[in-house]
């Protein structure tokens, strides 16, 4: 039977505070093979693990990530705002994250959010940071600006890539044909049995985001992806091992 991944999005969203060290150590302790984060770079240039653009939403601060040091970002509180259980826990780093990657055998699907900013370099400075950190075999780079991945292919052609995608253009087969990168990250709603199919003759790993209700879950490991990314890594290992036990 094919070994299905089960990844915890921005760590195990659904139950800690996202993209934070509290989660992806939930990740880890559930026994989840993989952990998806996204990556911004602060005003001197650090790699930091958020998702949005700016602080508000998920942190105690306010305003650009792109206009805060490092160190005015280690100020933050990433936890207080999903429960006070969490209070005290830190907008974490992607060095951070790679040293504590060390202690576990986690692959950890890299989001580089360049969509909306540009973060002029940033791509060169994840290749230095999985280099340092020897993070080369269980690092995938994934962005939904396409031409970030086209920069990690020229800078790290060795590093594992991937196309992310909102809804799918007209042209998805001409684009998968034409970038040849290894992997296809869809919404969970765009992935029809067609384009499954499609992209898995393509030779491209499947990874949709984000299945968090059971049946979707079934539905995804029926077609055969080779990832589900979820908000709820436990439930989802728990109703995929119970479909493998029944299959
Ligand atoms: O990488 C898959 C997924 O995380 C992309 O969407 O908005 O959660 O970063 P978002
Ligand atoms: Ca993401």
């Amino acid at each position: 039977m094919q070994n299905i991944k089960i990844f915890a999005h921005r760590g195990s969203k659904g139950t800690h505070p996202e993209n934070t060290m509290a989660a992806f150590q939930k990740a880890a302790e559930i026994g989840a093979e993989g952990i998806e984060f996204d990556v911004h770079l602060s005003a001197d240039g650090e790699l930091v693990i958020i998702h949005d653009e700016t602080l508000d939403r998920t942190t105690s601060l306010t305003g650009y990530v792109k206009d805060h040091s490092a160190q005015q970002l280690k100020t933050g509180d990433a936890g207080v705002k999903f429960s006070r259980e969490f209070l005290g826990e830190r907008i974490p780093f992607l060095g951070e994250v790679f040293e504590w990657a060390k202690d576990n055998r986690l692959w950890m699907n890299v989001e580089i959010k360049t969509d909306k900013l540009a973060y002029e370099g940033i791509e060169q400075k994840i290749i230095d940071a999985i280099r340092h950190h020897e993070m080369e075999h269980r690092v995938i780079l994934s962005s939904f600006n396409h031409q970030s991945i086209e920069k990690v292919k020229l800078l790290a052609p060795d590093l594992e890539r991937a196309l992310l995608f909102e809804g799918l253009p007209e042209n998805l087969e001409q684009i998968l044909r034409d970038k040849q990168e290894s992997g296809f990250h869809p919404d969970k709603d765009s992935l029809t049995e067609s384009v499954n199919e499609l992209a898995k003759t393509l030779g491209y790993k499947i990874r949709p985001w984000v299945a968090n209700d059971e049946a979707d879950i079934i539905k995804l490991a029926e077609m055969g992806v080779d990832v589900i990314m979820t908000d709820f890594p436990e439930k989802a290992l728990k109703a995929l091992k119970a479909w493998q036990s029944n299959g």
